[in-house]
């Protein structure tokens, strides 16, 4: 079996995040999102790796690299133009060839191992294996409707949804989703939907399977899944530390703390995760935290945030909360006179005051 990730398409509803960089690249708990689903896809035995990358591409390669620190090989496959899941998977046919495959979205963040389902799927054989979850908001995905536990009916992003079981972003397939692929036509948003490939599955009376999943997939199109997400990952760290805290300085409940970073008269709250050199000093970092490396707290609160690589955050006046802060962002508050607010904010920045 091999596995297809596919790491394309622009985030537009994570700008301007995404205008830098890679959805699937956004650290979650200091660590990039589509790196928990090649982890997990790893430990089931996969060796082979597809990775389909659109403009950012060369990003995504630079930071996920060629698969050998997991002990696996990646090819990347550029997709020419963003036509959706099921276009990737033809853009990927000579790389998955008559091969079983694992089809995971990179901007899905999967928490468990995948074992028991490629082990099912190379028991039963069906022709596809579907994973569901229940949610709330059923328009804004695929949705399943079930029959006596079998698969009658899917639809992508219905306006009147038949059930609130959405498709999770992972997916197993043998050869025979080509053939339905070959034949699909574009959906009302312009894309070749795997939805609509799996539907053909069914009408030609295949077999789909499904599996109810609870709790371990997020999928991180938007900031507030995002930060969702990284409280997902948070709930299950250990606390280490690798850097220095002084005296002064109270560390409670579960914080990782990374080499070379430094805590003075502060309080960081776990759970929480402190990137490598970070420098933290008279601030509190609450619940849900994570710092990536480089990132200087002055005289400042934070909880349940994201904030990535190399910021500089100093004496704001009140507690930054469900913040999402890019590489190198600077937050500080003037000193002196007058007492006004300068913003240099990004295309589809976001600020929300008190
Ligand atoms: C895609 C699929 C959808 C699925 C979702 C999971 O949606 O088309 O069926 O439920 O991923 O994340 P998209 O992210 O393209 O809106």
């Amino acid at each position: 079996m091999k596995a297809l990730i596919l790491a394309g398409g622009t985030g537009s509803r994570l700008r301007p995040i995404t205008y830098s960089m890679a959805k699937q690249l956004v650290p979650v708990a200091n660590k990039p999102v589509i790196e928990y689903g090649i982890e997990s896809i790893a430990e089931a035995g996969i060796k082979d790796f597809g990775i389909i990358v659109g403009d950012t591409g060369p990003a995504v390669e630079k930071a996920v690299g060629d698969g050998s620190r997991w002990g696996i090989n990646i090819t990347y496959i550029p997709q020419d133009a963003p036509l959706g899941l099921a276009h990737a998977v033809k853009t990927a046919q000579p790389f998955l060839g008559d091969d079983d495959f694992i089809m995971y979205l990179g901007d899905n963040l999967i928490k468990s191992s995948v074992v028991t389902l490629v082990t099912e799927f190379q028991a039963y054989r069906p022709a596809a294996t579907i994973l569901l979850t229940p949610v709330p908001n059923p328009s804004d995905f695929g949705v399943a409707e079930l029959e006596n536990d079998r698969v009658a009916r899917l639809e992508e992003k219905p306006k009147n949804p038949r059930s609130n079981l959405a498709l999770v972003g992972v997916y197993l397939f043998d050869r025979r989703i080509h053939d339905s692929i070959a034949v699909l036509k574009p959906s009302p948003r312009g894309e070749y939907e795997i939805t609509d490939a799996i539907q053909g599955l069914i009408d030609t009376k295949l077999d789909v399977r499904s599996h109810i999943v609870e709790g371990w997939w997020k999928d991180t199109g938007t900031v507030d899944a995002m930060l969702e997400a990284n409280r997902l990952i948070l709930e299950d760290i250990y606390a280490r530390n690798e850097g220095e805290v002084d005296a002064a300085s109270k560390i409670e409940g579960r914080v990782k703390i990374g080499a070379g970073a430094v805590i003075k008269n502060s309080i960081v709250r776990g759970p929480a995760v402190i990137g490598a050199n970070c420098r933290i000093e008279n601030s509190f970092v609450g619940p849900f935290t994570a710092l990536a490396e480089n990132t200087t707290l002055t005289g400042t609160e934070i909880e349940n945030s994201i904030v990535m690589g190399d910021c500089t955050i100093e004496h704001t006046p009140s507690r930054l909360a469900n913040c999402l802060i890019g590489r190198g962002a600077s937050i500080k508050r003037e000193q002196g006179m007058p007492k006004t607010m300068q913003l240099v904010l990004g295309d589809s920045s976001s600020v929300v005051m008190p």
